[in-house]
């Protein structure tokens, strides 16, 4: 591949695909978790764009090649990198910190050292890639230097950076000991992008308070001689595709046979998340065990489909214990044999099997105490041609701001979420068919092509 000869590059800790090695020795490439590459990936083969990125394992000296007309460009970490730089302050710091502390973050110097280090070795990785006066955009808080250190070394390209993640209030921000250095490598970039206006006016006080940045315009800043763009740019999904996909004759037979396979029940929950603390698994399951006790579930079976996630980080394998063992009691105390109330998948499923169990849906369950957006929301509703299903979404997920027709809980208050599954279980159709419309003409409008052109035009980036 030639260097220095893409004219627009994505950059995000992880390639679209994760790098496998097999049982047998042989290595595959699969589908990398997450929202950040559902929302992107779409947009960025339609851009012929290179995408620069880590394979997903310790070590693995993997050569640029092209998928599917998209270049990937593999950084390397080695097992070191991934421990303190990855686990370590991408996950053990800054992830609890940015979602509002529901896990203690904590700040070891050594993570710090290695965040800079490979955010270092990103930026050089970048400069050879990229053309002369090349777009580069720069996904998500694992590389929050990286802006800073590509322009030291690349000052003619134009550089974006969106955050996929909560930026969090300004008094919790301030734990953190590199508060400084973070907030000056973001204002490497042209434009640094948000999911809500919140982040933007959190990040706009915590520049001009700790670096030497002026208040500009409004949702603007200046900078080191220049103009530093901050801005809210809501992130979506493919809704067009995935409203097809779900309208597929295979995925609306599937859907049924998944009912069949629960014995036909007359209502399904559903919950899809990666196994994630942030995402309240423990909350949605409390309740439905609470109304399993009070006799208000009816004859009702719930899915929880979970993505593992993380597996080596502390606060993740303690969390994934005690979700096991809700799951266990639940069945133990409710189950009859043949039939568990509850069905727990820690797998990651194939897109058409996913959109089938949107479909099979009655109920789904989105608790997270915190989320940047929630992408599985968004999935839901634009599976929902038929207009059935109830969407129960957790206020703090940023979705919230958008989908107001779905039923609104407080995570943090078990007798609220319990309260707000029994309305969604009992919810008169006219009522719920209103809500899944308006929910739908949402989704379908504001989807993930909208959201990379605002962010892009806002870039100056010619469409
Ligand atoms: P996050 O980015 O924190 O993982 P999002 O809800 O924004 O959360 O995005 C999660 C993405 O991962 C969605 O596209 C969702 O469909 C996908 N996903 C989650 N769980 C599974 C699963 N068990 N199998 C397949 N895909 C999943
Ligand atoms: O924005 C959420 C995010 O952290 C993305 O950056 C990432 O692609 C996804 O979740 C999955 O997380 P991980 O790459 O740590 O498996």
């Amino acid at each position: 591949m030639a260097e220095q000869s893409a004219e627009f590059v994505v950059v995000a800790n992880r390639l679209p695909v994760d790098l496998e090695k097999l049982p047998d020795g042989t290595q595959r490439w699969k589908r990398s978790p997450g929202g950040l590459v559902t929302a992107l990936e779409p947009m960025l083969r339609s851009r012929e764009g290179a995408w620069v990125g880590w394979p997903g394992l310790a070590d693995a000296e993997a050569e640029p090649f092209v998928e599917d007309g998209l270049a990937l460009h593999p950084v390397m970490l080695t097992a070191r990198d991934v421990e303190d730089y990855y686990e370590g302050f991408s996950n053990g710091t800054l992830w609890p910190l940015y979602h509002d502390v529901v896990a203690p973050p904590a700040f070891h110097r050594h993570w710090w050292q290695a965040y800079v280090r490979v955010n270092k070795r990103f930026a050089e990785v970048v400069a050879e890639v990229a053309a002369p006066n090349a777009t580069v955009w720069i996904q998500d808080y694992q590389l929050q230097l990286l802006p800073a250190e590509l322009r030291a070394l690349r000052p003619d390209l134009r550089i974006g950076f969106f955050l996929h993640i909560p930026f969090p209030p300004t008094e919790l921000y301030q734990q953190l000991p590199w508060r400084k250095e973070i907030v000056e490598g973001l204002l490497g970039a042209d434009l640094v992008g948000f999911h809500t206006p919140g982040g933007v006016r959190n990040f706009r006080w915590l520049a001009t308070r700790f670096t030497d940045a002026r208040p500009g315009a409004r949702n603007e800043v200046s900078y080191d001689g220049r103009t530093v763009k901050l801005g809210a740019f809501p992130i979506s999904i493919d809704s067009a595709q995935l409203d097809e996909l779900s309208r597929t004759p295979e995925v609306q037979q599937r859907a049924k046979e998944i009912r069949n396979d629960l014995g036909n029940p007359e209502r399904v929950i559903l919950g899809v998340d990666r196994l994630d603390y942030t995402k309240g698994i423990d909350v949605r399951l409390r309740a439905f065990e609470e109304l399993l006790q009070e006799d208000r579930a009816g004859d009702t079976v719930m899915i929880q489909l979970a993505t593992p996630s993380r597996e080596r980080v502390e606060h993740y394998q303690t969390m994934r214990a005690g979700i096991e063992q809700s799951v266990g009691r639940i069945n133990g105390t409710f189950a009859r044999v043949g039939h568990p109330v509850l069905h727990y998948l820690h797998q990651s499923l194939p897109r058409d099997e996913l959109a089938a169990f949107f479909v099979a849906a009655d109920v789904m369950l989105v608790t997270p105490l915190r989320d940047g957006m929630n992408l599985v929301a968004k999935e839901y509703v634009a599976c929902r041609s038929d207009l059935g299903g109830v969407l129960v979404l957790s206020e703090f997920a940023g979705a919230a701001i958008e989908l107001k027709e779905s039923v609104l809980v407080n995570p943090h208050d078990t007798d609220g979420v319990k309260n707000a599954l029994h309305r969604a279980l009992t919810m008169p159709a006219d009522e719920s068919r209103k809500r899944m419309r308006s929910l739908r003409r949402q989704v379908l409008a504001y989807d993930v092509d909208r959201w990379a052109r605002s962010f892009l035009d806002a870039l100056g980036l010619p469409s």
